[in-house]
């Protein structure tokens, strides 16, 4: 479990830096099925195995998209220092998933209000932001980097299922997106290096949380 990785002596990952260490609790997260890392037991229902509909995956955006939104106006509002490095990242959703949802409605789909979960998941992260706000680096880069490895492997079997293999802003970022999330691990490093021990643990320990809120979100889609 994700206690016994973090309540451990060890910290796996440690002597690279903080990213490798939430990267290594995400993966553990993931079921066998899900990535070569992954240590749970498989999913009840495999991705290949998903058959939502186009409107479940309409309303997959439209949560994703609530969530992006409460990441992208945090951060570029924020005057903690711990979160300077985050307002432009070159990862923001929130523009690409507009231009989506666009798509949608002149394809004369109305574009349906988020539902539970996106709406909890940004409850819940409202509530770190004054008791816990370095646990929100944990979600912000959880939700930010799954989608570009898991999401974009399911962006594109839901794209052939559904939608003639139509490529969604979603999934294209400017320029390289190995290069901006190389980016971006030397600036959560940066910005964690200094943490004590206990608050990064404190962050390490949130991994569990962002991945069964995501998997709510995912919900709309494993069906
Ligand atoms: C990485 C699959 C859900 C967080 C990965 C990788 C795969 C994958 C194949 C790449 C492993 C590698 O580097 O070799 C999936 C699938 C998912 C899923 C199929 C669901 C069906 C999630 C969820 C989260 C998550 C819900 C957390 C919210 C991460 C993170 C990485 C990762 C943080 C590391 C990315 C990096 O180092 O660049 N996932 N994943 N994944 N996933 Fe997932």
């Amino acid at each position: 479990s994700v206690d016994s990785v973090v309540q451990g002596e060890r910290r796996p990952g440690s002597h690279k830096g903080f990213v490798e260490e939430m990267r290594f609790v995400a993966m553990r997260l993931h079921t066998r099925d899900q990535a070569k890392e992954g240590t749970l037991e498989e999913s009840a229902l495999p991705i290949q195995e998903w058959h939502p509909s186009q409107k479940d995956y309409l309303q997959f955006l439209v949560d994703s998209k609530y969530v992006y939104e409460f990441f992208e106006t945090f951060m570029n509002q924020s005057q903690d220092n711990m979160f300077v490095h985050f307002k432009q990242t070159g990862l923001e959703r929130v523009p690409a998933l507009e231009e989506d949802l666009n798509w949608f409605k002149q394809r004369g789909f109305s574009i349906p209000n988020p539902e539970k979960p996106g709406i909890a998941y940004v409850q819940y992260l409202e509530s770190l932001v004054q008791d816990k706000p370095h646990a929100l680096l944990c979600h912000w880069y959880n939700f930010y980097f799954a989608h570009t490895a898991g999401g974009r492997m399911i962006g594109r079997l839901m794209s052939k299922l559904l939608f003639d293999g139509h490529v969604f802003e979603f999934y294209k970022w400017e320029g390289d997106v190995k290069q901006i999330l190389d980016q971006v691990r030397v600036k959560i490093d940066e910005t964690a290096k200094d943490w004590p021990r206990d608050v990064k643990d404190e962050c390490l320990k949130e991994t569990g949380l962002s991945f069964s809120y995501s998997g709510t979100i995912l919900g709309h889609l494993a069906k």
